[in-house]
This record gives structure tokens, C-alpha cells and sequence, in this order.
């Protein structure tokens, strides 16, 4: 399948936190490409850089090396138009909905908040409307939940508000970070169903963030392995995931150990894990062509 130009990209984005003469690599040379109806899956263990990557794209944080591109143009500092616009574009779902709504307001302020300040030509009769189509549109009911307050809501309802309010400024990219992890087992894949239909019935380029492989196969065509601020592995889903190259992945892959062997077996196994994580932390910025969506960064 062909891919629509991409909204928003990443090009050669680095994140240091630390001292300059003890650099933390957040981000390495980050670059990836967002394009509509697609989701891309960040997969990488915790302290990988993955919600280091949703704050850069949110701006929250500044690039110190690289640059953003939305629609195919720099992001400047300088030019607040293109700035606003790419504000209301970009919108973010968080991992935790019990803290990301204000416990003082009510179902109907949280979603009518965001229409007011980016639909000011509503009327207040219109954003009526729309705050109840933006409920029905994540499955939750109008008339039920408008009056009624964050605490009074289950985990997998406020996750649906939180994705309801980030749809209320027509965006046209979403980052969600986690966005299930906090949820109950029993809705989180009502969750990854809605995000789903998001992507397909309203053309959203997604970037779908986790440590957890099997939902990043549910909801993402294409999956990039972050590893230490590094992209080690992208491309294809299956593609990725059915014929792995670099030594992370395949570790990231890996069953677990079998309880049953001896001893000495997995104390060797252990020393290698350790040597392929030491090594995959180290700068690596050859890349390498798998195949045709399917790329890795050898290790040194
Ligand atoms: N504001 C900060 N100041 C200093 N170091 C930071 C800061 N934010 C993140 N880091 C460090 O950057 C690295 C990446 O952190 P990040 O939060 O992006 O990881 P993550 O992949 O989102 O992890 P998790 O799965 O636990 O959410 C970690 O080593 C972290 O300690
Ligand atoms: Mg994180």
C-alpha cells in the first residue's frame, strides 16, 4: 500500500538531559515519519526515551539537534502561526486518565473547553451538539456522562474522555503514550478498538507508544524498537516482528528463560543479554537495509 505523504516527521531529533561532560542520550538521532490513517507502534523498555519522543513532538521539550517537519516544513521557533496550527494538529493521550482531567469540572466542560478556544465561531448551541457527538463518537452516552464528574467515571470512561477531548480540535495526528496501561485488562482493548476506528474513519496519523508488543501488533501497521534514545530496528509490522536483525529486538523478543535449565546455561545467557544491552547503548549510526520497509542500526 502506498502512503500519503507523511504529517508530521522527525529528522535526526536529539534529546541530551545530564552534564555536558556526562551526556544522557534521551533521544539519538531520532527519525521517523507519521503519515494519515497509518499508526506507527514506539516499542522499547522502560527509560528507552519513548515518552521522551512524545514530549519532543508535543514541544514540551526543544530539540538539541535535529528538527521537527509538519507537513514537509521545518518547525521554527519564530513563526507562531504555523506554531498555533500545529498545536490544535498534534494532540496527546496520556497513560494515566485518572490525573490528566481536572477532578472540579464536569464531563461537559472538559470536552466543551477545547471547542470554545479552538471553534470560536460555535455557537454555544453548536458546541452543545458537538460535545455530545464527540461522546457518541467514543461509544460512551450523551445524556448519561455530560453532567457528571471525572471521579464518578471508570478508567477505561475517562480514557474515552481523554481521547474525545484530543478529537474536539480536529486533530490530525494523535501520540497516545501508554494509553492502557493503567486501564483495567477487561477495557483495554476497547480502548486499542477505538483508537482504531479514529485512524480509519478519520484519516489520523497515529503514534502508538508502549513496551508491550502484542497491543503495538493490534493497532500499528509499521513499529520502530527504541533502545537508549536509539531507533534500533523499524519498519514493517510483520516484517519486523516475523524476521527480527538486530540483537535487541530478538532480545526484546525473546520467551522467557526456561526455568529448567541448568544453571551455568543461564548464567551465560545472562552475560550475553548484558553484552547485547551494552552494546546496543552505544551510538550507532550506520543503517542498514533489511528489505524493503525494513531497516536496522547495526551494532558497532
Ligand atoms: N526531565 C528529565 N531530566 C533528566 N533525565 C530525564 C528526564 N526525562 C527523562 N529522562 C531520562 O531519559 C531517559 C528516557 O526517559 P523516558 O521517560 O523518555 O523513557 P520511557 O521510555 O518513556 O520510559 P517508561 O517506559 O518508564 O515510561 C531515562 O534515562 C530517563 O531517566
Ligand atoms: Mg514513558
Amino acid at each position: 500500500m502506498t502512503k500519503a505523504a507523511p504529517i508530521l516527521a522527525l529528522d535526526k531529533v536529539s534529546k541530551i538531559f545530564g552534564r555536558a561532560d556526562n551526556p544522557l542520550y534521551a533521544a539519538r538521532d531520532v527519525s521517523f515519519a507519521l503519515h494519515p490513517g497509518r499508526t506507527l507502534a514506539m516499542v522499547g523498555e522502560s527509560g528507552s526515551g519513548k515518552t521522551t519522543a512524545a514530549r519532543l513532538i508535543m514541544r514540551e521539550y526543544t530539540p538539541d539537534a535535529g528538527q521537527l517537519l509538519f507537513r514537509g516544513a521545518p518547525l521554527g521557533k519564530a513563526d507562531s502561526k504555523a506554531l498555533k496550527a500545529y498545536r490544535s494538529s498534534v494532540q496527546m493521550v496520556f497513560q494515566d486518565p485518572f490525573s490528566s482531567l481536572n477532578p472540579a469540572h464536569t464531563i461537559h466542560y472538559h470536552l466543551d473547553r477545547p471547542l470554545r478556544l479552538h471553534q470560536r465561531k460555535l455557537s454555544h448551541a453548536q458546541r452543545h451538539a458537538a460535545v455530545e457527538e464527540l461522546l457518541t463518537r467514543v461509544k460512551l452516552d450523551p445524556a448519561q456522562l455530560m453532567g457528571k464528574f471525572p471521579h464518578e467515571l471508570s478508567g477505561g470512561q475517562r480514557q474515552r474522555i481523554s481521547i474525545a477531548r484530543a478529537l474536539a480540535v480536529n486533530p490530525q495526528v494523535i501520540v497516545a503514550d501508554e494509553p492502557t496501561s493503567m486501564l483495567d485488562v477487561s477495557v483495554r482493548l476497547g480502548i486499542l478498538n477505538l483508537l482504531n476506528d479514529m485512524k480509519r474513519q478519520l484519516g489520523l496519523a497515529l503514534l502508538y507508544i508502549t513496551h508491550d508488543i502484542a497491543t503495538a501488533r493490534y493497532v500499528a501497521e509499521d513499529i520502530m524498537v527504541m533502545y537508549a534514545g536509539q531507533i534500533v530496528e523499524w519498519g514493517d509490522m510483520e516484517a519486523v516482528l516475523g524476521d527480527p536483525q538486530h540483537p535487541y529486538t530478538r532480545l526484546l523478543l525473546s520467551a522467557v528463560p526456561d526455568p529448567d535449565r541448568r544453571f551455568s546455561e543461564a548464567g551465560e545467557e545472562l552475560n550475553q543479554i548484558e553484552t547485547i544491552r551494552r552494546q546496543s547503548a552505544l551510538p550507532q549510526p550506520e543503517i542498514r537495509q533489511i528489505a524493503e520497509n525494513h531497516f536496522i542500526r547495526p551494532m558497532p
